[in-house]
């Protein structure tokens, strides 16, 4: 689900199936890593079907809005796994974004070279029937369901193809692990406070069917406003629901809120322990305070199945 955050090592996929590794490969080799889409079989294009309509029934009033009518509009239908070049066709024109298959994670400077160009990398598999619930690596569901429509927007559009260039030159400072948090928090697992309320645009929660009702519904996390600084500093789960979600007003504010010179953000930071996930600090705006209820019975799990090890 992560790309572009913090090196493999950090994220636990060190030795995940579908990585490839930045051998051979240098800035301005933007092909280097496209493979062509993989022609998926019968029982692949089923699994894309059965979560599809699983999320499909849980996303109308949770999800926001532009995305289901971006789905439709793209041409991403419960039918089967789509052909990115027909999806590409619209795509283009809509917000000057394209997808590329590649075999699955890649390295953090390809991946920002590609984002800065605007296109995006999407895994060219598919999970299996057991991995229905949960997959760690993105997958083509994840990668198409989750992040595409969105891309369709040119704002959310621009801010990706910001985050890109942002990322390269974090590259060069040895600042990835931060910033990593701020893609984290909103292309990842961002909600956004809708006039009809609150939304889901976060991919991460969008292709998870329990995440999807637990970020919006929950009375346990936090729901915290947008803040750029505080979010750069904020720990995040990988394995589990976040116990604290951040809520942009708009694409808009997003883009113009990080539009700012990041480099005097990083020197301030640089060094300072970074906040726990779940630990509210001075200066948050709360929108919801969470109960932490989830975030104590997950955390009494993780420490059993260390026990057990
Ligand atoms: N403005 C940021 C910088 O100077 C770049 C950036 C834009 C990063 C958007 C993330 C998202 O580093
Ligand atoms: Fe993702």
């Amino acid at each position: 689900m992560d790309k572009g955050l913090g090196s493999a090592e950090d994220k636990g996929i060190g030795s995940a199936y579908h990585y490839t590794p930045a051998d051979g490969w240098s800035l301005g080799n933007l092909d280097f890593f496209t493979v062509p889409q993989k022609v998926f079989t019968p029982e692949e294009h089923d699994i894309w079907r059965v979560l599809y309509k699983r999320q499909l029934d849980i996303l109308p009033k949770r999800a926001i809005s532009l995305f289901m009518d971006s789905l439709s509009t793209l041409g991403i239908s419960q039918d089967k796994i789509p052909d990115f070049a027909d999806v590409n066709e619209i795509l283009m024109k809509r917000s000057g974004w394209q997808v590329v298959p590649v075999p699955g994670l890649i390295p953090d400077e390809p991946f920002f070279e590609l984002l800065a160009n605007r296109r995006f990398p999407a895994g060219n598999f598919m999970r299996t029937r057991e991995q229905m619930d949960y997959i760690q690596e993105p997958d083509v569901f994840h990668d198409l369901f989750g992040h595409v429509p969105i891309l369709a927007d040119p704002v959310f559009g621009d801010y990706m193809e910001a985050y890109g260039k942002g990322g390269l030159k974090a590259a060069k400072l040895g600042t990835i692990d931060n910033l990593a948090r701020l893609y984290w928090y909103t292309v990842e697992f961002g909600l956004i406070q809708e006039p009809q309320g609150l939304r889901i645009y976060g991919a991460g929660i969008l292709s998870s069917p329990v995440e999807s009702v637990f970020s919006v519904e929950s009375p346990s996390p936090h729901r915290i406003k947008f803040n750029l600084k505080r979010m750069l500093q904020t720990h995040y789960r990988i394995d589990d629901f976040q116990d604290n979600y951040f809520v942009i007003d708009s694409f808009k504010q997003l883009f113009d809120d990080t539009l700012v010179d990041f480099d005097p953000l990083y020197a301030e930071i640089k060094g300072k322990p970074p906040y726990e996930p779940g630990h509210l600090i001075d200066g948050d705006v709360v929108l919801h305070k969470g109960t932490g209820t989830y975030a104590v019975e997950a955390a009494r799990r993780r420490e059993e199945r260390k026990n057990k090890k």
